[in-house]
């Protein structure tokens, strides 16, 4: 599988996830305004991948040679990035970091090639993270695991392996993992076009339930483990991530499920001190108005979109970072992790 997005010459490049599963397109972007469509308009989602994006995209944004970038450029730039998805912390960690290289060069630096070398390192350390989180997260699991996963937390999600899909790969390596159960993920339907594409491509036996089954398959005891990524994850432990997640978290407790959550060190976010503080990203009515362009919702009806909830922390049985696994009480053990 090619990476979910790259740097190709001068310009960067990343696949069409809108288009997904039915075709593979890519996208070039040649300017931080064109990445922050692309972000915008969902050719590229999932927290961490945004994140990458928006790095190549502030390098886009400086002129090839020695020239400055000048302190009101930089903040345009990062404006426009950071206003694209309110709820994924990932993109503004990134951002951030940008910053921070792009204020410490020293006046004759080249501005484009050292910013171009830390977002490569990003995108670097986000697949070398997504694996120890997999490695992490595959040994709390039991042979013959059968395990559930919401939205996509896959290598599409991230700069290439994936946080929750990265413990199912791993699992899978291990010979430890029966079947993934994959929510289809209403209303964008990530777990039906995305996560089943990647799993199907690496031969890891999948089933697609659509999500209100998911209450049904856990009774019946058909689901030993619920694996999900998460957008951003408030100081106490409370996890925002896709629409849905909070129901999930809700049933396995119900029914004895450990409910696990996998996600990069720079998902943390310390200065949030709860879930309540997380911004809620709305999108658009269309999205469940409508199906593959056709109108599936009665004309007039009022309607809600919000794409992520929070799960409070009392649900969650650990949360797997690359440096470790927390477990409650969070405010301490994720200060712990998260602290560099
Ligand atoms: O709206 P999306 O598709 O960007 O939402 C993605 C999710 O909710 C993922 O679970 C999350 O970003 C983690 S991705 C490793």
């Amino acid at each position: 599988m090619r990476p979910t997005v790259w740097w190709q010459d001068d310009h960067v490049v990343m696949i069409d996830q809108r288009r997904l599963p039915a075709e593979e397109v890519y996208v070039e972007c040649r300017t931080p305004q064109e990445v922050a469509e692309a972000i915008r308009s969902m050719v590229i989602r999932g927290a961490p991948a945004i994140g990458v994006a928006a790095a190549f995209g502030v390098v886009l944004g400086a002129r090839p040679g020695n020239g400055a970038l000048t302190s009101a450029e930089l903040d345009a730039i990062d404006a426009a990035l950071r206003s694209t998805r309110p709820t994924a912390v990932n993109l503004s960690w990134a951002l951030d970091r940008m910053r921070r290289r792009a204020e410490a060069l020293p006046p004759k630096a080249d501005v484009r090639a050292e910013l171009l070398g830390e977002a490569l390192a990003i995108e670097e350390e986000d697949v070398a993270s997504c694996r120890r989180i997999g490695e992490l997260g595959a040994a709390l699991l039991p042979d013959g695991v059968r395990v559930l996963t919401h939205c996509n937390a896959g290598a599409l999600a991230t700069a290439g392996y994936g946080t929750a899909l990265g413990v199912v790969r791993s699992a899978a390596q291990a010979g430890k993992l029966l079947r993934v159960y994959a929510d289809e993920t209403r209303p964008y339907l990530q777990g039906a076009r995305l996560t089943a594409w990647e799993l199907v491509q690496d031969g890891i036996p999948t089933t697609l339930i659509t999500d209100s089954m998911a209450g049904h398959m856990m009774a019946r005891g058909e689901i030993d483990a619920v694996v999900v990524g998460a957008d951003r994850i408030a100081a106490n432990g409370d996890v925002a991530n896709k629409i849905g997640t909070y129901t999930l978290a809700v049933v396995a407790r119900e029914n004895g499920i450990p409910f696990y959550v996998a996600a990069p060190v720079s998902t943390v976010d310390l200065a949030t001190p709860t879930g309540a503080e997380i911004p809620i990203e709305e999108r658009s009515p269309d999205e469940v108005t409508m199906h593959a362009g056709t109108r599936v919702a009665a004309r007039g009806v009022d309607v809600r979109n919000p794409a992520f909830d929070v799960t409070p922390h009392r649900y969650v049985t650990a949360i797997v970072c690359e440096r470790g696994v927390a477990r409650a009480p969070y405010d301490a053990s994720l200060r712990a992790l998260a602290t560099p």
